[in-house]
């Protein structure tokens, strides 16, 4: 028989027994560390079993803190339960980071209550918003129960298109006769509800849950119980899940970050043919995770922002650090003329600094020199393990290395 490529691959160990189970979209059966905000949900939400209508709400939380995770728990369970006891309870999961017009979250709520075979598809565009709404109001009532509609990362909707679509679902119940609603937001942006209206504000935000940042004990316990489900049992060496909910820790208590770190390291250690996981296949994740977060955004640059953003990381590669702007500004010209390119002027040099700084990608402090006004000092935030010069080299082809060599020999450099 011929070789195949795969073969050797196919029949490899592999350390997973349900790779599934840590994935961002694997819903776990249990929450460590949420019984509060579990408990404070679902407080709310039995008023839906009882035929009464539960308070809107607005949970918060820093990225990754199980908000996604505990409300899709608990509105299962409902609606579950609504089963059991044959109350109609209808939970319905929006995400306002995908679906982000308020035309676009009204037909999908509509379509998503379309009885079979009778009634038509709200198009995807065409209609005022006006007949939309009316014609989710009268699907609803036709249905009846209580409604729960969970707008999730909500503030990039209001961000985006204002907040109409917050003012009408929070009137719902004044236009239906025969079913109730409530709204549930989810924000990881503490600072949203200063985009609402004050009534849209007042009428959503009856009752606030916080879900604080997870810390390294907290993460452990997440990543054990989701390893127990995916990972075979004695192909974690000690110390790897307290290395990976360190690491999480020291971000902001990311439980999406730990999990990331944990599946990356057993494919590390997978590909090298080993049948155990260690810090160094961690480390070595890290690494990767990083570096994979980082090229896409500068890639996706436009040109007059990688200039930029090169000019920095070249006068770094020469030992300097804390820049200021007229640095940047200098080399910047330096490297136009040689790109034979247009350059801009220092102010719009200085936005684009900014906007480097908004990507995480730099650091720009502002700093006061007295008399002498005011400049940034700027460091670059590219993690290590990536080859800065590698990685604007493949975005802005020959740049470098004209640039290097032109440079090379010159003092301030
Ligand atoms: N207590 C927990 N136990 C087990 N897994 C958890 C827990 N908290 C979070 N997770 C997992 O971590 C990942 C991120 O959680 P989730 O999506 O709920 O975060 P989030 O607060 O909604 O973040 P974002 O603001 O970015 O949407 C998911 O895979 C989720 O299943
Ligand atoms: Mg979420």
């Amino acid at each position: 028989m011929s070789q195949n490529i795969f073969d050797g691959i196919l029949t490899q160990k592999t350390l997973f027994v349900n790779k599934e189970a840590l994935r961002h979209t694997h819903q776990p059966v249990y929450l460590p560390h949420r019984d509060t905000e579990v408990e404070d949900l679902s407080f709310n939400l039995v008023e839906a079993l009882k035929g009464h209508i539960p308070s809107n709400m607005i949970l918060y939380g820093v990225t990754g803190a199980g908000k996604t995770a505990v409300t899709r728990y608990v509105c299962d369970q409902l609606e579950r339960k609504g089963e059991q006891i044959g109350r109609i309870v209808n939970p319905v999961l929006v995400n306002c980071r995908q679906i982000d017009t308020q035309y676009r979250v009204l037909s999908h709520l509509g379509n998503t209550l379309l009885e079979e075979h009778e009634q038509a598809d709200i198009p995807f565009t065409g209609w005022p918003t006006d007949r939309v709404f009316s014609e989710l109001v009268r699907r609803m009532d036709s249905r009846g129960g209580v409604y729960v509609i969970v707008l999730d990362e909500i503030d990039h909707l209001v961000k985006k298109a204002g907040d109409d679509l917050l003012y009408n679902l929070t009137n719902l119940n004044a236009q239906l006769k025969n079913a109730r609603a409530c709204v549930i937001g989810i924000s990881n942006d503490l600072k949203f509800t200063d985009f609402l209206d004050p009534r849209v504000r007042s009428r959503l935000g009856q009752q606030d849950i916080i879900f604080n940042p997870y810390n390294s004990e907290h993460l452990q316990d997440i990543l054990r119980e989701r390893a127990s489900e995916g990972i075979a049992s004695d192909a974690i060496a000690p110390g790897v899940i307290e290395l990976c909910a360190a690491l999480a820790a020291q971000e902001h208590g990311d439980a999406r970050c730990a999990l990331d770190l944990l599946r990356v390291s057993t494919e590390v250690a997978e590909r090298e043919n080993m049948s155990l996981v260690d810090q160094s296949h961690v480390r070595i994740a890290q690494a990767q995770i990083e570096s994979d977060q980082v090229t896409p955004v500068i890639r996706t640059l436009p040109t007059q922002q990688k200039i930029v953003l090169s000019s920095i990381l070249l006068i770094e590669s020469h030992g300097l650090r804390n820049i200021q702007t007229g640095e940047v500004y200098d080399i910047y010209k330096q490297a136009c003329v040689i790109l034979q390119t247009q350059f801009l002027t220092a102010r719009r040099i200085s936005g684009i600094i900014s906007n480097l700084d908004m990507l995480g990608l730099i650091t720009a402090k502002v700093i006061s020199r007295g008399r002498g006004g005011r400049t940034k000092e700027i460091n670059s935030c590219i993690p290590n393990n990536i080859d800065s010069k590698s990685v604007i080299s493949k975005s802005e082809p020959a740049f470098v290395e004209v640039f290097e060599h032109k440079y090379r020999h010159q003092s301030r450099l």
